[in-house]
């Protein structure tokens, strides 16, 4: 199936349909087949693409910036201080003079509603590549490893530990939801996903055959999952909770027990990094592993490193499926 997805832009999962998913997740692994094979297609070449970015980013930012390069575009970085954006002038603005010279635009910050902003007015794609709510390239990479690994999505038991209401456990509801998977949220409760958006995911898995836990009981939560996810306990912004975080998550960390108690004999183990799986970090070294111990980071259930390259795919994917030529 091929769907003309030019001119859309990506700020969250909930906008496209499973088959335009599947679409994109299809064309990432074509895409990757391609780059393996040494061939070059240059579906972008002579587009402009401004890269902003308001929050750091390893994967996200070289994703964008190789992806352009591979298919003869020009990446350029606007980061935290280049621009005025939100600053000596509007996002609304800001918006309106990139698209008059850009062919699309990336954003990376914190508000959603400037990426929003940015999409509404810039008259070229938008793409999210995180906000403090959403975080929707980095889902499509988590898909397409998690196929890689298992050969499919369907049948699947998804399981997210640890804080259960960042971009990243909001956008992997959506995935999976969008999927037909089986989600399951597992953190505090006080770090429960927002009521509404639970709400609104229920209703895509009501369409999809998906379904939705949310709960604070590891294992319930954990036994039957084919995959285990975390994030970070203290997102890019909330660096301030992270004393609080590691006393309230602890018991959530995913260490080789947690593993068994899946009660599989091949789980998934998957992290959109950067991970605190060590004290080899300036921030851990006094902590230590926090989310992920080095013993389940390191193992031949982990994945990470898979994932993190799939970003450049499915990013590519994007890119060229909404910009690329008719
Ligand atoms: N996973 C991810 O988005 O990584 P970066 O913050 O390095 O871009
Ligand atoms: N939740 C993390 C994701 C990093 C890719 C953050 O926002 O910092």
């Amino acid at each position: 199936m091929a769907f003309n997805l030019i001119g859309r832009s990506l700020l969250t999962l909930k906008d496209f349909t499973p088959d335009e998913i599947r679409y994109l997740l299809n064309l990432s692994a074509d895409l990757k087949r391609m780059k393996y094979a040494g061939i070059k297609p240059r579906n972008l070449e002579g587009k402009n693409i401004a890269l902003i970015f308001e929050k750091p980013s390893t994967r996200t930012r070289c994703a964008f910036v190789v992806a352009c390069y591979d298919e003869g575009a020009h990446p350029e970085y606007l980061g935290k201080g280049d621009i005025q954006i939100g600053k000596k002038e509007t996002v609304k603005d800001t918006a309106r003079v990139l698209g008059r010279m850009f062919d699309a635009i990336q954003f990376r910050g914190f508000k959603h509603e400037t990426v929003e902003t940015l999409a509404k007015y810039a008259g070229v794609p938008v793409w999210n590549g995180l906000t403090d709510q959403y975080h929707p390239t980095q889902i499509l990479a988590d898909l397409l490893t998690i196929e890689e690994y298992f050969g499919t999505l369907k049948g699947i038991t998804f399981a997210y530990v640890g804080d259960g209401r960042n971009n990243m456990a909001n956008s992997l509801m959506i995935g999976c939801a969008k999927m037909g998977m089986e989600c399951r949220i597992v953190s505090p409760k006080s770090l429960f996903p927002e009521k509404s958006l639970v709400k609104e995911v229920e209703k895509i898995a009501a369409e999809t055959g998906a379904k939705i836990v949310v709960t604070d009981d590891v294992a319930k939560g954990v036994k039957g999952a084919d995959v285990l996810y975390t994030d970070v306990w203290a997102s890019m912004g909330e660096e301030a909770e992270m004393a609080k975080r590691i006393k309230l998550l602890k018991p959530y960390q995913v260490n080789m027990k947690m593993l068994k108690m899946t009660g599989k004999e091949k789980p998934l183990f998957l992290h959109c990094l950067p991970a605190f799986h060590n004290d080899d970090t300036e921030v851990s070294k006094d902590v230590g592993a926090m989310e992920v111990t080095e013993e389940v980071f390191e193992s031949k259930y982990s994945r990470v490193f898979d994932q993190a390259e799939n970003r450049l795919h499915t990013i590519k994917a994007v890119m060229v499926a909404t910009l690329g030529s008719k």
